[in-house]
C-alpha cells in the first residue's frame, strides 16, 4: 500500500467515525515558543488538550508534517527521518478507550487488512501513580488479539508525556506488527529487539495531569491522542524492510543515483544517498513553511541539513551544486507523500533559489576553509586542534573534512585539544547569552535586582496607561538606571510620563510581595504572564508575579532575581523619554 491510500484509509475511516479532518498545521510551532518544530500530531493541539474549545469540535484526525531533530546523527539507518509524516486522531474531552481500542482493531486488520495474529500490544502495567490498564487489555482480548499477544510493559515503555514537565499524559497501548510470520513463533522482546516486530501506531489515553512536583493526579479533560507515522507503515503494510524503498522515497533516491553515478544498494553509499535524500526533503519542507538558512535556531538546523547533505555529496563524488536538483526531485514527488502540501508549489521558486545560493556559499567556505589548511601546512606542518576549531568556527568548516585534509598528508588532528577549545567557547558563549537574557543582570548587585523588578513595575504601568499594544523591545540595566524600549508609536506627553510614573510609586507604597514560581511555559501564557523574547524561552520557565496570584498588579516571565517586596524599592523616577527607532520608545528611570 502507499503513503496517499493509507492516508485516505485513515482519514476516510475515522470521518466516518464522525471526526472532523483538519489540515496540517505549519512544520513551525504558531504558538509555542518553547520548541523550534512541531514533532508530533498532537503538538499543534496542545492548547486544546489542556481545554480549549477546538473551532472543529472534539473529534479531529489529520496527517501533521513533523520535525524532529534531537538525533541528526542517527539518520542514514532504514527508518529515522528528519522529516516525517504522522496521522493522528483527537478525542478532546469525546470518546475513550471503549472506543478507541475496537477502532485500532478494525482498522488494522480490516482496513489495512493485518492478520491479527501478526499483531502485538502492550498496556500500561500500573504502578504508584495509576494503575493497572486492565481496561485496554481487556478491550484488545475482546476485539480479538489473543492473551500472549498483549504485553503489559512500565511506564518507560507505556506511558506517555506531559509534553514538557507538566501537562495532560497518561498510559498509552502500542500496536506491533511481525513483519516475519513465516520466520516461526517469537518472543515480543525478542522481536523487537531484531527490528522485526515494529512499532506502528499508538493510543494515548491522557487521563491524568502530571504537576510540577512530579505528582499525577486524574485530568478533568479525558482525550485520546493518537499516532501512526506514514513512512514507516507504508513500507510494512509494502512488505519493505527499509522505508527508503517506498515511493515517498524512491524517485530521490533515484535523482541522487543518477547525479553520483553510485548505487543505492551498494554498501559504500547507502548511508550518504539516504542522508541526503531525507536532509534534502526535509529542508524542502522546511523552507516552505518560511524558515531560512541562518545562524540561529531553526534557520541553524536548517543550514546544517544542507550543509550536511554537501558532505554526504562528497562522499558520492559529487563536487559541483547538485541541492537544487535533488530539490526539485522532492518537489516533483508530491504525489507520493501521504499529504497534500500547497506550501511547497506556493513557494517553489523561493525553495530552489534559497538552496542555490546556500550551496554556493558553503562551497565558497570550503574552498577558504581548504586554503587555510594549506597555509597552515605549509607554515607549520600541522594543524592543531585550536586551529581546527577555529577553522571550524570563523568558516564554518566541518572538522571531519579538516580530519580528512590532514589524514591525506599522514596527519591525524588532536580532537582532545579541538573539543577543549569547542567546549571553552560553548561556555563562554553560554555565559553571553546568560547575560543577554538577563536584560544585562550579569552583575546582581542589590541595586540592579531592585532595577530589574521596576522595570516589571515600569512594564505594567506602560501597558494600563497606554494600552495592550505596549510590549518590552529590549531592556538594559546598568548600576546608574534602567533603560527600557517599548513599542508604542507616538511620544510619550508629560501628562503620561507623571500618570505612569504616580502608578509605579503606588505600587510601591503598597508594599506588594513579590511571587516567584516555575512553571511550563504554555501554563504561564495561559495565566497571562508577559512574555516578550520570542522563541527563546525553556520549556520550564520562572513567573514573577508582583501583588497577589490572582490579583496581580504585574506577572512576568523572567529569570530573575528580583526584591522579595516592593517596600525595599525607593521611589521611581522616570529621567528621560526619547526614541528607540520606528514605533518604539525608550524610557530611562531610576529609584531615588
Ligand atoms: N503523541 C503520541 C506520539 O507522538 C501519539 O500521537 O507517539
Amino acid at each position: 500500500m502507499n503513503a496517499r491510500d493509507l492516508r485516505k484509509k485513515y482519514i476516510d475511516f475515522f470521518t466516518s467515525k464522525g471526526h472532523v479532518e483538519i489540515p496540517s498545521a505549519s512544520i513551525i510551532p504558531q504558538n509555542d515558543p518553547t520548541t523550534l518544530f512541531i514533532s508530533a500530531g498532537m503538538h499543534p493541539l496542545v492548547p486544546y488538550l489542556l481545554g480549549q474549545p477546538h473551532p472543529f469540535g472534539q473529534k479531529l484526525t489529520d496527517v501533521q508534517k513533523c520535525v524532529r531533530t534531537g538525533d541528526i546523527e542517527a539518520i542514514g539507518d532504514t527508518y529515522h527521518h528528519t522529516f516525517f509524516e504522522m496521522l493522528g486522531n483527537w478525542s478532546l474531552g469525546d470518546y475513550f478507550k471503549t472506543e478507541m481500542i475496537p477502532w485500532s482493531y478494525q482498522f488494522l486488520t480490516k482496513e489495512l487488512n493485518i492478520d491479527p495474529k501478526n499483531l502485538h500490544v502492550t498496556c500500561f502495567e500500573g504502578d504508584v501513580d495509576a494503575p493497572k490498564d486492565i481496561e485496554s487489555h481487556d478491550l484488545w482480548l475482546n476485539s480479538g488479539i489473543s492473551e500472549d499477544h498483549i504485553h503489559y510493559l512500565p511506564k518507560k515503555d507505556n506511558w506517555w508525556g506531559p509534553a514538557g514537565n507538566a501537562g495532560p499524559c497518561g498510559p498509552d497501548t502500542e500496536m506491533f506488527v511481525d513483519t516475519q510470520p513465516e520466520a516461526g513463533p517469537v518472543e515480543f522482546e525478542t522481536g523487537c529487539q531484531q527490528g522485526r516486530i515494529i512499532e506502528i501506531w499508538n493510543d494515548v489515553f491522557m487521563g491524568y495531569y502530571k504537576d510540577e512536583t512530579g505528582k499525577f493526579s486524574p485530568n478533568i479533560q479525558k482525550n485520546v491522542d493518537t499516532g501512526m507515522g506514514v513512512e514507516r507503515t507504508t513500507a510494512i503494510l509494502s512488505g519493505f524492510k527499509d522505508n527508503y524503498l517506498s515511493d515517498i522515497w524512491q524517485p530521490i533516491i533515484k535523482k541522487i543515483e543518477e547525479i553520483s553515478g553510485k548505487n543505492y544498494s551498494d554498501q559504500n553509499y547507502t548511508r550518504a544517498i539516504r542522508i541526503i535524500a531525507d536532509h534534502i526533503k526535509a529542508s524542502v519542507f522546511i523552507i516552505a513553511d518560511g524558515v531560512e538558512p541562518s545562524n540561529k535556531e531553526a534557520g541553524y538546523v536548517l543550514r546544517r541539513l544542507i550543509r550536511r547533505s554537501i558532505r554526504q555529496g562528497k562522499i558520492l563524488g559529487i563536487e559541483t551544486n547538485f541541492i537544487f536538483n535533488i530539490a526539485q526531485a522532492v518537489l516533483d514527488n508530491q504525489d507520493n507523500y501521504g499529504g497534500e502540501y500547497p506550501s511547497l508549489n506556493q513557494n517553489k521558486d523561493k525553495i530552489l533559489s534559497l538552496l542555490e545560493a546556500e550551496e554556493n556559499k558553503f562551497r565558497k567556505t570550503l574552498d577558504k576553509g581548504l586554503a587555510e589548511i594549506n597555509k597552515l601546512l605549509g607554515k607549520n606542518h600541522s594543524v592543531s586542534g585550536k586551529e581546527a576549531f577555529t577553522l571550524y568556527e570563523s568558516f564554518g568548516f566541518p572538522v571531519e573534512m579538516i580530519q580528512e585534509e590532514l589524514a591525506k598528508n599522514n596527519l591525524t588532528l588532536n580532537i582532545d585539544e579541538f573539543n577543549q577549545a569547542k567546549e571553552n567557547h560553548q561556555k563562554q558563549s553560554q555565559t553571553l547569552s546568560a547575560g543577554k537574557f538577563k536584560s544585562g543582570l550579569a552583575d546582581n548587585s542589590e541595586i540592579i535586582t531592585k532595577f530589574h523588578t521596576a522595570a516589571h513595575l515600569l512594564h505594567s504601568a506602560l501597558r494600563k496607561i497606554l494600552g495592550n499594544h505596549v510590549g518590552q523591545a529590549g531592556s538594559n540595566i546598568t548600576s546608574e538606571r534602567i533603560r527600557f524600549d517599548f513599542t508604542h508609536p507616538d511620544k510619550l506627553t508629560t501628562d503620561e510620563l507623571k500618570t505612569i510614573k504616580d502608578l509605579v510609586n503606588a505600587q510601591i507604597k503598597l508594599k506588594l510581595p513579590v511571587i516567584v514560581e516555575t512553571m511550563p511555559f504554555i501554563e504561564s501564557q495561559k495565566q497571562g504572564a508577559l512574555a516578550f523574547f520570542g522563541n527563546k524561552y525553556p520549556e520550564i520557565v520562572t513567573v514573577y508575579t508582583i501583588g497577589s496570584k490572582e490579583n496581580y498588579f504585574s506577572k512576568e516571565v523572567c529569570t530573575g532575581p528580583h526584591v522579595e517586596n516592593l517596600s525595599q524599592l525607593s521611589q521611581f523616577e522616570i529621567i528621560k523619554e526619547e526614541s528607540a527607532g520606528s514605533g518604539k520608545r525608550r524610557i530611562y528611570a531610576v529609584l531615588k
